[in-house]
């Protein structure tokens, strides 16, 4: 199979949430294309639609309207099966909360994405979870369970499990929100150790001096990709509303 140059290719997504009588409109008309070796951040305010262009992005959940395609599948209609399979096959995701499973090891943890797909007999998965755990310095925690780990070392052993798969993207949303600032820069660093020896990253957060760590920076505003300049300006504009707001509020008090 030949590999297409992008990754990723969004042409027009939307993403629209209706609950009751309210539509939000969470993601509007994004254009995005991810090259393969490329490492990007995606980053903006609370609620302007990062987590929500993940789980697109993740196959965890399916656009409004607009095209996806990811490594030369166009996704759009495909049934949970078939896109459960393409997850699997293309995609490493790290999350915030390292989600390790546990009762079981870390040998275990780092194993089961080779174990859903099947066809990789016991040997070969054995060697794929030891380079994926030397990748990440943590083949001398093999045996250890979650519990008995750092916040650093399970986020470096989730890290572990993203890559076994060798997935065509490794999608991070906030590897860094549940830990101290260390054990945060340990795991930026990595990820860019990742970047150099050939990875293709996408990652999200909205702490602006990791989102500069990355080779390609895309500002998401209010559901849509903006440029930097349009960024700041529409970041100033809902400072200065939030601070009118805030002084109507105490003179209302006062
Ligand atoms: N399941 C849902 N139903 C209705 N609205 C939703 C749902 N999920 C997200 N939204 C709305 O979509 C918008 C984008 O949410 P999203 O979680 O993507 O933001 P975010 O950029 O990840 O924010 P944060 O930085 O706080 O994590 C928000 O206005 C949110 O309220
Ligand atoms: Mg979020």
């Amino acid at each position: 199979m030949t590999h297409p140059a992008n990754v990723i290719t969004l042409d027009g997504l939307r993403k629209v949430f209706q609950a009751d009588e309210v539509e939000t409109h969470a993601l509007s008309d994004v254009h995005l294309t991810i090259a393969r070796g490329e490492y990007v951040s995606i980053s903006g305010p609370s609620g302007c639609g990062k987590t929500t262009l993940l789980s697109i992005l993740g196959l965890l959940d399916t656009a409004s309207g607009g095209r996806y395609v990811l490594n030369g599948h166009d996704v759009a209609g495909l049934n949970a099966a078939q896109r459960a399979r393409i997850r699997n096959a293309e995609i490493g995701f790290i999350f915030q909360a390292f989600n390790l499973i546990g009762d079981l090891t870390v040998h275990e943890n780092v194993e089961l994405p080779l174990t859903y797909r099947g066809g990789i007999d016991t040997s070969e998965r054995r060697a794929r979870v030891q380079e994926a755990l030397e990748r990440v310095g943590m083949a001398h925690r093999m045996r250890h369970y979650p519990a008995q780990l750092s916040g650093g070392q399970q986020q470096r052993v989730a890290v572990a499990r993203a890559l076994v798969g060798r997935p065509a993207i490794l999608l991070a949303d906030e590897p860094t929100g549940n830990l101290d600032s260390r054990n945060g820069e340990a795991v930026m660093t990595l990820l860019d150790e990742l970047h150099k020896s050939g990875s293709t990253l996408c990652m999200v957060t909205h702490d602006a001096r990791y989102a500069e760590l990355a080779q390609r920076k895309v500002r998401l505003f209010d559901g849509r990709v903006v440029d930097e300049e349009t960024f700041d300006r529409l970041r100033r504009e809902d400072d200065s509303r939030l601070d009118a707001l805030i002084g109507q509020h105490i003179e209302a008090g006062a």
